[in-house]
């Protein structure tokens, strides 16, 4: 097992890429802490993993709040005893009506971006203390480049994401924290952004942008975060990984 009697907190993990990167991590032998704001999301999941003789926990937890980030690492280590994983998976989406929207801007980047800063400076004094640990966030090919039909904020919160892991990587590192970024491209849509993604766009741009000429399934990027938070990326950090069907490289 890759994840044998690790610690971890994947946030987001009610659904989508979150909930298959939380099963997948039990399976491999970790004890996951499921946070999400969907608190009734959140309880199934943990509640279905039990069932099946895993180990997890929910908490409730908003990303974008500091003292419910703090309530979350303490239950985090008040039944586990240590943390050694972050999966800093929770967003919302870039799909809104308005593109010019400034309280779309202020709740996208509060949520994207502050969300996993948050989350990255309360999760490393644990890691701190046991010795090390593996942060792994959630950017896009959204942070990469410019996107005709997403919220400009939804671009610039996860470039934030993909730069400030750069920055947490070199300054972490001396206490032995790696930190990456997954970047997924065209996935199943974003619970929050299915009123504002037009399905005719999106299979042109699947058509035309995907070499591998598909939407990704969620367990294709709960992998490459496996990989990245496992040992096995041992000397990997402040490095990224693309689950994107080759888009960017078109
Ligand atoms: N779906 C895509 O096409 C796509 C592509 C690239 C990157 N991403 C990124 O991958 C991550 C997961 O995306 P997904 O498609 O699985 O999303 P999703 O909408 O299916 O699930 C997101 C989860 O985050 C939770 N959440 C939302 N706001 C929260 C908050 N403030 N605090 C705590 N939890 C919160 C939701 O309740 C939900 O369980 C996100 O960061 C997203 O931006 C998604």
């Amino acid at each position: 097992m890759r994840l044998r009697d690790k610690v971890a907190i994947v946030t987001g993990a009610g659904y989508g890429m979150g909930e298959s990167t939380a099963r997948l991590f039990v399976r491999e032998g970790a004890k996951v802490v499921l946070a999400d704001i969907d608190e009734e999301a959140g309880r199934k999941v943990a509640a279905e993993i039990v069932s099946g003789g895993g180990d997890a926990l929910f908490v409730k937890l908003d990303i974008s709040k500091e003292a419910q980030w703090t309530a979350a690492i303490a239950a985090t280590v008040q039944r586990y005893e240590r943390l050694d994983i972050l999966v800093n998976n929770a967003g919302v989406s870039g799909a809104v009506a308005d593109l010019n929207s400034l309280t779309d801007f202020d709740r996208i980047m509060t949520i994207n971006a502050r969300g996993p800063f948050l989350g990255m400076q309360a999760a490393l004094p644990e890691m701190r203390k046991a010795g090390g640990g593996a942060i792994v966030n959630l950017s896009s090919i959204s942070g990469l480049i410019g996107q005709t039909s997403v919220h400009m904020g939804y671009n610039g919160a996860k470039a934030a994401v993909h730069v400030m892991t750069k920055a947490a990587a070199v300054q972490f590192a001396k206490y032995n924290v790696r930190v990456n970024s997954v970047h997924p491209g065209m996935m199943p849509p974003m619970r929050s952004g299915q009123a504002g993604s037009d399905p005719s766009a999106r299979a042109k741009l699947l058509e035309s942008m995907v070499p591998l000429r598909r939407a990704g399934r969620p367990e294709e990027a709960a992998y490459a975060v496996l990989f990245l938070a496992s040992d096995e990326a041992s000397y990997i950090t402040g490095s990224e990984i693309m689950v994107d069907g080759g888009y960017l490289a078109m």
